[in-house]
């Protein structure tokens, strides 16, 4: 049997439930779902290469068909090199919606075989992103329910350090 393989990219700076539940999701439609973070040298992260996939790898110990990697360069590279060549996105508002038409489009003018699967998140993860659980945070409020634990131990260690 061939192994429906898929390739959700991101940020993940860091890791939200949101995420999660897009990775549960696509895991209802593909055997393997490869969870890669962007290394862009030229942006600021809260959160190091290292540190993400240290996370994305504690969240995801014991699970045989969720793969944590990273990727520099152009997502359509990473694609032929891996030979996989759906990417899963999350959708969480019509305002996502013209970024990841954009990008899919994109992705697939660089590679023809390039086919983009977006999913529809939980309605109670639709408002969440990396950046807002950040800012809650920084400012002191209760980010729990949100993000794996791990994150939320790891946000109360670096803002600790500070
Ligand atoms: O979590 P994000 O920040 O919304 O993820 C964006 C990501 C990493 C999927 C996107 O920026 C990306 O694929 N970057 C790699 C560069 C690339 O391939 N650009 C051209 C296609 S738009």
């Amino acid at each position: 049997m061939v192994e429906r393989t898929a390739v959700y990219p991101g940020s993940y700076d860091p890791l939200t439930n949101g995420h999660i539940d897009i990775i549960e999701r696509g895991l209802k439609l593909f055997d393997r779902i490869i969870v890669t973070a962007l290394k862009n040298p030229s942006k600021t992260y809260l959160f190091s290469l290292e540190e993400r996939i240290e996370i994305m790898n504690e969240t995801f110990r014991g699970r045989k068909n969720i793969e944590i990697d990273y990727f520099e360069g152009l997502l359509a590279d990473y694609l032929v090199r891996k030979n996989t060549f759906t990417v899963v996105r999350g959708l969480r508002a019509i305002s996502d919606f013209e970024i990841e038409f954009q990008m899919a489009l994109m992705n697939r003018t660089i590679k023809n075989d390039i086919e983009t699967i977006f999913l529809v998140p939980s309605i109670s993860y639709s408002f969440l992103s990396s950046k807002l659980v950040k800012e809650i945070y920084k400012f002191g409020g209760e980010i729990r329910s949100m993000v794996p634990d791990v994150v939320d131990r790891k946000l109360k260690e670096k803002y600790a350090l500070k």
